[in-house]
């Protein structure tokens, strides 16, 4: 093998495993924030906000926990997920999904990480 081949492959494995932390399954987070509202049914508040970049250090799969089909990162009211729009609890509740004291919820690991740039307040996800 010609050494400039070898020197670029190694340049390349390097590059890659620098962009690891962001990339799963071949897959990257959107860099973008993300603006969340129910596939279905009528929302109350305004849409939630999420940023992938203020939580790079939490495991994609912290919150990516189930797969639909071969999707990693199917939205979380996918059918046969928490796709329930009334139930205030329970697994299939949406509300539940983002507000439950379950540490995979958005409320639920913010008042476990009592960090104050995690925000509990309505106004601070749904602005
Ligand atoms: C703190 C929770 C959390 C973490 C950690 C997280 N994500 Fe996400 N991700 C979300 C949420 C919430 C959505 C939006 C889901 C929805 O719209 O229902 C999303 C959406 C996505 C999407 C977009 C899917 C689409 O249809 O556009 C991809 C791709 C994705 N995430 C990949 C990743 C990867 C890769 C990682 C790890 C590097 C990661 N996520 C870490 C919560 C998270
Ligand atoms: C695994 C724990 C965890 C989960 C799950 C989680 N967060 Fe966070 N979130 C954090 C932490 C920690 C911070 C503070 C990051 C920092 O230090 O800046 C944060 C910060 C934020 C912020 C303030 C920074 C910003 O991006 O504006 C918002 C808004 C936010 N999260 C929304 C959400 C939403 C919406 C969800 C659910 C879809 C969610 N979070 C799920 C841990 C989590
Ligand atoms: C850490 C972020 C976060 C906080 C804090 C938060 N929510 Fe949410 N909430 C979400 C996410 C994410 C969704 C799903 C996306 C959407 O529908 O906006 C959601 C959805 C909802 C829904 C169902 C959809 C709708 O618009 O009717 C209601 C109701 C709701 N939230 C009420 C509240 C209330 C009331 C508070 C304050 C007590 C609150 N939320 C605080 C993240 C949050």
């Amino acid at each position: 093998m010609k050494r400039s081949l070898f020197m670029s492959m190694i340049v390349a494995a390097l590059a890659f495993a620098l962009a690891m932390p962001l990339y799963a399954g071949g897959k990257a987070a959107p860099a973008g924030t993300i603006t969340m509202q129910p596939s279905a049914g009528k929302a109350t508040k305004k849409p939630a906000k999420f940023s992938h970049k203020s939580h790079a250090a939490a495991k994609c799969a912290e919150c990516h926990h189930h797969k639909v089909g071969s999707n990693e990162y199917a939205k979380c009211d996918s059918k046969g997920c928490h796709e329930d729009m009334t139930a205030k609890t329970g697994a299939k509740s949406y509300y539940a999904a983002f507000h439950s004291n379950n540490p995979k919820s958005c409320v639920g690991c913010h008042k476990k990480a009592a960090n104050p740039k995690a925000p509990t307040a309505c106004n601070k996800c749904h602005a």
